[in-house]
């Protein structure tokens, strides 16, 4: 019988439950070898670890079979819980209390399971590298720096118009607040990226903390019906931070703005994405770079921009 360590702990905020399979759910615009790819590098039903993964460099913990018993020890810390409780209660029913003794010092030495007051600093570079993982539309040091800008505010409400894949989604929710309110907006079949169905839903939800809330609203973000339900989704809560990244056209990011702009607080943060120039001959269009040069003066603001050569890419942010 080993012993038990005293105490409350935690499952580490750098593991989340993760139940999606990607060949049955598609994104609309991810290849076939990218979903492939998705498909095999993560298992279903199992808890995913890659942000620890990224933030730690031990990649051991890519290669964790979790047995059942280890999969519902971490499943009951995300309530902060003592092991003696555990192996009192359900999980030392359905196991063995000698089988979850045994597996807490392996968690604990991985630092799968923490104290329950144990500092876990956000790691950016790691946030930016993990999202790449989740397909975000993004240069990494770009999104690395914008993370270290969003971080220092630490939002409690997050509204993001142009989600894709999910990729930028899951970088805010890593840095917000632990009780933040998270709202995504994005056009099934949209240009630029493809959006998501209603079942993708539920993936970006194993994005989140246990106690950060996420709402998905599908439809055409300059729509009046789609404010309306931003605005039922925000339940009165002013916006901390903002990514302006759906429509690239001129008009469409111009009118993006104007409907959008009156939710964030004074003080808040309004990033938007392709500031810089595209390419000669782009197909589609992209006016976010013109409607940034327009409305930059009028605002405290910052510019990330990777490489000043680069076209496209870019994030702009405004406090407003
Ligand atoms: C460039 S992607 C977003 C990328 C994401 N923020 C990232 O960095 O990973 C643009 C998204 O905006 C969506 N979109 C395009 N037009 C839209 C519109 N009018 N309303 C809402 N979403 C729109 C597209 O469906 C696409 O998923």
């Amino acid at each position: 019988m080993h012993s038990l360590p005293p105490g409350m702990w935690r499952t580490s905020r750098w593991l989340r439950l993760y139940d999606w399979d990607w060949k049955q759910h598609p994104f609309p615009g991810l290849t076939q070898a990218a979903i492939d790819y998705r498909a095999t590098t993560y298992p279903r039903r199992f808890f995913y670890h890659v942000l620890r993964v990224c933030s730690t460099g031990d990649d051991r913990a890519d290669g964790v079979e979790y047995s059942a018993g280890v999969h519902d020890l971490l499943a009951a810390c995300f309530e902060p819980t003592s092991f003696d409780d555990l192996v009192a209660g359900e999980v030392g029913r359905r196991h063995g209390a000698d089988a979850v003794s045994g597996a807490v010092a392996d968690l604990i030495e991985r630092g799968f399971v923490v104290p329950v007051d144990a500092d876990e600093p956000v790691d950016t570079a790691a946030v930016a590298a993990a999202s790449e993982l989740y397909a975000a539309i993004q240069v990494r040091q770009e999104f690395a720096a914008a993370l270290d800008v969003v971080k220092e505010v630490e939002p409690r409400t997050v509204l993001e118009v142009g989600t894709a894949f999910g990729g930028t989604l899951f970088g805010w929710a890593q840095v917000a607040h632990p009780d933040a309110r998270l709202v995504s907006v994005d056009l099934p079949g949209g240009i630029g990226g493809g959006g998501y169905m209603p079942e993708h839903e539920s993936h970006f939800r194993n994005f989140c903390g246990a106690g950060q809330q996420l709402s998905c609203v599908l439809g055409a973000s300059q729509l009046p019906d789609t404010i309306e339900r931003v605005r039922a989704a925000l339940d009165g809560a002013a916006v901390d931070m903002m990514l302006i990244d759906g429509d690239h056209s001129y008009e469409g990011v111009s009118r993006d703005f104007a409907n959008y702009r009156s939710l964030a607080r004074e003080g808040g943060l309004i990033l938007f994405h392709d500031i810089q120039p595209p390419p000669p001959k782009t197909e589609q269009p992209m006016g976010v770079w013109r409607f940034w040069r327009e409305i930059r003066e009028d605002y405290r603001h910052l510019e990330i921009v990777h490489d000043p050569t680069q076209f496209s890419a870019g994030i702009g942010v405004l406090y407003v």
